[in-house]
């Protein structure tokens, strides 16, 4: 695997955008806990500065990663954002490292809409997606902010995060849902009902914590067997098997190393065979 290029994982239309697949998630470029600033910011900004040379050209930020941190970096590394998609999202919101709460009031969603669209620096945000839905709110009057932000054109496509199925249905009854971001990944797939219905109705499927092997990438084991195969990491061999799982399937794996970065978005010219993906598929 010599060539790093995000466009040999294939193309996704998230609504008239076309992307490359294999995206990028800005989570990692915060500090520890996802709260405050990175380690190491140039290497943060780096990274970021890498996406648009090696093909990646969709980003997921949120504004509670740092809180606001990931997206101002977004924003000094790669604005006025030429040819990149910039996905955010609101709802949640934070009290210190690691802590995370839903808020879903209708006024607080569009403000924090808002909010993005200057800290992002756009005339509108390409992809805002609703972080969870809060169980204290009535879903529907969720979705009802979500409506207004489209109608509004605070935002063009909307997504949802951490849903079922019925959620889904529920949604699209008040706004077209472009995407939603799942967990999902070699070891986890409890969100299999969820990708099978994005397959089949077109909605783009953001699998969260892509790079997951578990126990499948101990030395010996089905991934690090493959891997082997391949010359390439386990986590190579996680993404390319998601990638051949759907084509609506749009990983975001995340880093704040450009070694890191180049290593995953290289998964995307990794071929596994049919039998590989099957023994993965049944793993
Ligand atoms: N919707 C949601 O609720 C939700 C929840 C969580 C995440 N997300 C989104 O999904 C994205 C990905 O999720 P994630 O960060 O949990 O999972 P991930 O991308 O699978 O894993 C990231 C972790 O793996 C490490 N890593 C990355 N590339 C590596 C490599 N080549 N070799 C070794 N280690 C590597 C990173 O550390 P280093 O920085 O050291 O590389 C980081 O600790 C996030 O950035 C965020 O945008 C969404």
């Amino acid at each position: 695997m010599s060539t790093i290029d995000a466009g040999l994982s294939g193309q996704f239309k998230i609504g008239d955008l076309t992307v490359n697949r294999l995206g990028f998630g800005a989570m990692r470029i915060t500090g520890k806990g996802i709260w405050g600033p990175p380690a190491d910011r140039a290497a943060a900004l780096a990274t970021l500065r890498r996406l648009p040379e090696i093909g990646v050209d969709f980003i997921d930020t949120a504004d509670s990663y740092g809180p606001d941190v990931s997206e101002e970096l977004i924003r000094e590394a790669l604005h006025p954002y030429k040819g990149l998609l910039i996905a955010t999202k609101g709802g949640l919101t934070r009290g210190g490292p690691d802590q995370w709460t839903p808020n879903g009031r209708p006024d607080y969603l569009i403000g924090q809409a808002r909010k993005s669209l200057a800290k992002l620096g756009v005339e509108r945000i390409d992809l805002w997606q609703l972080h969870r839905i809060d169980p204290k709110v009535p879903r529907d009057e969720q979705f009802g902010a979500v409506r207004r932000l489209i109608d509004d054109g605070i935002i063009a496509h909307a997504g949802l995060s951490e849903v079922s199925v019925a959620e889904i249905e529920a949604a699209r009854q008040v706004f077209p849902v472009a995407t939603v971001q799942n967990r999902y990944n070699l070891t986890d797939r409890a969100s299999q009902d969820v990708l099978t219905y994005c397959e089949a109705n077109g909605i783009g499927f953001i699998p969260w914590f892509p790079l997951a092997a578990g126990k499948l990438a101990r030395p010996g084991g089905l991934v690090d067997r493959i891997a082997g195969a391949h010359g390439a990491t386990a986590g190579q061999v996680a993404l390319a098997w998601l990638l051949a799982r759907s084509p609506v399937m749009l990983p975001i794996p995340g880093t704040s190393s450009v070694a890191h970065l180049e290593e995953n978005v290289a998964a995307a010219g990794l071929a596994l065979t049919a039998s590989e993906i099957a023994e993965l598929d049944a793993a």
